[in-house]
């Protein structure tokens, strides 16, 4: 079974990354099987729950997107256990956390309880955080991926780990069986999956962050950004090469530049149909 998955995800990673090599002149192609989703039901042991924890921060938790070496934009995470204590006692200090537990908790769901200076939204005078509450929306993540992820950064900085490890009775994941390649069916799932909402508001979906600007105008932007280039070829070189153009009051490196590696040429055309207001 699996051998015969693998061989139709080579084929058709061979058949789109051609159409893409013709369509974008850049191979586009299937993605990886994404990871079994983890089980976090009972008998698990603090190391494997930690390792758990890891692995939702580089994944699905899309926390690597923001906090990373490159970009800047997000503070890095790896001590963040170690100053918890020093943030509840700063003066602009606006939560309720006693313990770094909960002060990473926390930062995860009530962003704007403590913005580490020089990090705010653009304007905000660092009193309004631009990352998103991680329990909601496209990341989604549940109490225990919560603990889990506490658990990482807990072990990381070298400080006590304080959270409860799952019992099992919390709702885990229903269906641990691998997760199908799931290729995007519309826009609003291309946005979800390739967690553009992270960063961005676009057309047609209600929750979006602002690292990125506003996607909502593209339109009639896209096509006036960069002389010699349609809206549509704006758009695709915007996802596929993000760093060859800069706009205005943003930062480079910033938004990942890997999606080439991971969008199906239909995707890519869903959102750049999205983009540019064509059906
Ligand atoms: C879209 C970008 C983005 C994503 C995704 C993101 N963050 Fe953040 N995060 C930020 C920014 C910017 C700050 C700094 C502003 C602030 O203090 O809220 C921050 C602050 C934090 C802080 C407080 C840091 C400190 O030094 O006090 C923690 C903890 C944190 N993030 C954890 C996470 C975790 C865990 C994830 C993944 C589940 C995540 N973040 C995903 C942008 C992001
Ligand atoms: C981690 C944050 C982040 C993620 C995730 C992200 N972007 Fe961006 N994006 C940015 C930033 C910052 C800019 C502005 C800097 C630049 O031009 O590269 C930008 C610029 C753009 C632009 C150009 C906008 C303009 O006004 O000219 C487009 C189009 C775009 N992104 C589309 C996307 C799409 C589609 C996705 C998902 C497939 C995505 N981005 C994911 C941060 C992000």
């Amino acid at each position: 079974m699996k051998a015969l998955l693998k061989i139709v995800v080579f084929s058709l990673a061979v058949i789109c990354g051609f159409a893409g090599y013709t369509t974008f002149g850049l191979p586009l192609i299937v993605p990886e099987a994404p990871p079994v989703e983890e089980k976090l039901g009972g008998d698990i042991t603090m190391d494997q729950f930690i390792a758990v924890g890891e692995k939702i921060y580089n994944g699905k938790g899309t926390c690597t997107l923001c906090h990373n070496p490159v970009g800047g934009r997000a503070p890095l995470l790896e001590p963040v256990a170690s100053v918890s204590m020093e943030r509840i006692k700063d003066p602009r200090y606006k939560g309720k956390a006693t313990n770094i537990e909960e002060y990473i908790r926390e930062s995860m769901i009530d962003v704007s309880a403590m913005v580490v200076e020089g990090f705010g939204k653009k304007g905000s005078n660092d009193t309004i955080s631009p990352m998103p509450d991680v329990s909601k929306g496209a990341i989604g993540l549940s109490e225990v991926e919560i603990n889990a992820v506490i658990a990482f950064l807990q072990n990381t900085a070298g400080v006590e780990v304080t959270v409860p490890l799952p019992t099992g009775d919390e709702g885990a994941p229903a269906d641990d069986a691998p997760e199908e390649i799931r290729v995007a069916e519309n826009a609003a799932e291309a946005f979800a999956k390739f967690d553009c909402l992270s960063c961005h508001i676009v057309p047609g979906v209600e929750e979006g962050g602002d690292i990125g600007p506003d996607l909502t105008k593209m339109s009639s932007t896209a096509g006036k950004r960069v002389k010699g280039l349609s809206a549509e070829k704006y758009i695709v070189e915007s996802i596929l090469k993000p760093n060859d153009f800069i706009v205005e009051e943003f930062d480079a490196d910033m938004m990942p530049d890997d999606y080439a590696g991971k969008m199906t040429v239909a995707e890519m055309n869903m959102i750049v149909d999205a983009l540019a207001g064509k059906k």
